[in-house]
């Protein structure tokens, strides 16, 4: 890790919803800083603010007050519609519940954010198939969501998220809806995008065997950060359970599948 600045830097990021009587804190002064490159995983309790910090790293929703510093550039300083810019320049999301369009094939579903960019047909055809073949479902362009897995419909989901070629990944309890086999998988997936793209992850999980395919595990509770943990050798904690094939052995893990 360099020295320089880091992608995301998060200093005293507060978060009031509501006003007055109704008024509520969900974030209470969060510093955090994440580097190019890192795999970090994001935990802690429900209402702990996991989400709201997600939100505000997306450009989804702005800090109440605090420094959100994009690779040195002040977020909170942006306008609407220069965060929405950021948001498409450098970001893709990932949800629990996929939000892929219905009857709408895996193909025009990973194509959409190539057109909200106004690119030509051929072009988004051609990343698209590109994005799907790398999450594994080459041959699955036709299918609608209907026709698929759960697995198969959040891979579509990782697809669309990274046709962009985005710098960060922002993924939000990405295997919540998923079994374990198909949380594995997943994971395999993003740690395989993270090391051989260099997309900076950022994942909440509230599974601590998801985690472990991070580099690096931050804690919230009641709205901060409560403390950090490293994985892998040399990093304490989890280095025990911490195993290469988390990172995949050379050749990668298979995500791969052949059409019905
Ligand atoms: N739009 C909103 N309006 C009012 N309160 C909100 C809003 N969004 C979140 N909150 C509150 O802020 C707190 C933090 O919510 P957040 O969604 O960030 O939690 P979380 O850590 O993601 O929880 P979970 O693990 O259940 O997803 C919660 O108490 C929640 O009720
Ligand atoms: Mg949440």
């Amino acid at each position: 890790m360099t020295q320089a600045d880091p992608l995301l830097f998060l200093q005293g990021v507060t978060k009031t919803y509501g006003s007055g009587q109704a008024a509520f804190q969900a974030l209470r002064g969060v510093d955090l800083a994440i580097a190019e490159g890192e795999f970090v995983a994001v935990m802690g309790p429900s209402g702990s603010g996991k989400s709201t910090v997600m939100n505000i790293l997306g450009c989804l929703d702005t800090p109440s007050s605090g420094t959100y510093l994009f690779r040195g550039m002040h977020v909170e300083r942006l306008d609407r519609d220069q965060r929405a810019l950021l948001r498409r320049r450098h970001l893709g999301f990932v949800f629990q519940g996929f939000n892929l369009l219905a009857r709408t094939s895996a193909l025009e579903n990973v194509e959409l954010p190539l057109l909200y960019r106004g690119e030509n047909l051929t072009a988004r055809h051609e990343a698209a198939r590109g994005a799907l073949a790398q999450v594994g479902l080459a041959g699955w362009e036709a299918h609608t969501p209907g026709e698929l897995s759960g697995g198969q419909q959040q891979r579509v989901a990782i697809a669309r998220a990274i046709v962009t070629r985005p710098t960060l990944l922002l993924a939000d309890e990405p295997t919540g809806n998923l079994d374990t086999a198909r949380s594995h998988e997943i994971m395999e997936l993003l740690a395989t995008l993270n090391r051989e793209q260099g997309i900076t992850v950022l994942m909440v999980t509230h599974e601590p065997d998801m985690a472990e395919y991070a580099h690096r595990v931050v804690h919230f509770k009641d709205g901060l950060v409560e403390r950090e943990e490293h994985n892998g050798a040399g990093h304490g904690q989890g280095s025990a359970q911490f195993s290469a094939a988390s990172f995949g052995a050379p050749g990668g893990p298979s995500v791969g599948e052949a059409p019905r």
